[in-house]
């Protein structure tokens, strides 16, 4: 069972996400889990005006998402920042370039669940994630999001990301706060979710 995880992350905290979510996922009998950057569309002088050109380049090893790699994936875990309450123009580009997976209903039936990341506590988080299931669905997936049994989301003793649309953690306005362990245990149980789907699905 092959799952990948593909992400963009300017600061690194959605990379952090996808870090967590393929520890767990590997942790499932029968599963791997590989991880995948949407390629960069900025350039670097722009990267640099954002204070990102370092996370950027942290990155640099981390293979690049292609079509190719949805097409052979049994499942698909999608992480990306929050942009004004959607995903990113780089995992919107990427998306867009799966016309010929979709013309050949490559993706059909496949599992997928989206985890995100904003700055702020309700600057866009849900609509991020239920914006991007339209994609999803159109590639005829089967979409996965993060059930109430994960009970880390349900207390308000402390700030945390998760809904049930999918896992989520909150930067900060200046990105200074990395996802805390319950925003980690989050994406782990929807990952580990989605292995556990698609298995069925498989069988
Ligand atoms: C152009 C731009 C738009 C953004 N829009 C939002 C937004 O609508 N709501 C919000 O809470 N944060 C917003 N942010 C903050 C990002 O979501 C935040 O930097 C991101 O979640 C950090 O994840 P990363 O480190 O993986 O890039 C925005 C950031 C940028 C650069």
């Amino acid at each position: 069972m092959n799952i990948a995880i593909v992400y963009y992350s300017m600061y690194g905290h959605i990379r952090a996400m996808a870090q967590a979510a393929a520890e767990a996922a590997n942790q499932v009998a029968g599963v791997r889990a590989e991880i995948y950057r949407v390629p960069e569309t900025l350039p670097d002088e722009v990267l640099a005006k954002m204070g990102a050109l370092d996370a950027a380049k942290a990155q640099a090893a981390v293979p690049l998402a292609t079509p190719e790699v949805l097409a052979a994936a049994d499942a698909v875990l999608f992480g990306t920042p929050t942009r004004f309450g959607n995903m990113t123009g780089q995992m919107r580009q990427f998306l867009d370039s799966t016309g010929g997976l979709w013309a050949k209903g490559a993706l059909i039936g496949k599992p997928a669940g989206v985890f995100t990341s904003s700055g702020t506590q309700h600057g866009g988080q849900e609509s991020t994630i239920l914006t991007f299931i339209p994609t999803l669905m159109h590639h005829g997936m089967v979409v996965v999001g993060l059930p109430y049994s994960f009970q880390g989301q349900m207390g308000v003793d402390e700030i945390v990301g998760g809904s049930p649309y999918g896992a989520s953690t909150i930067a900060g306005g200046d990105g200074s706060r990395m996802p805390s362990q319950r925003d980690l245990d989050g994406v782990r149980f929807q990952a580990r979710h989605l292995a556990e789907i698609a298995k069925k699905l498989a069988a």
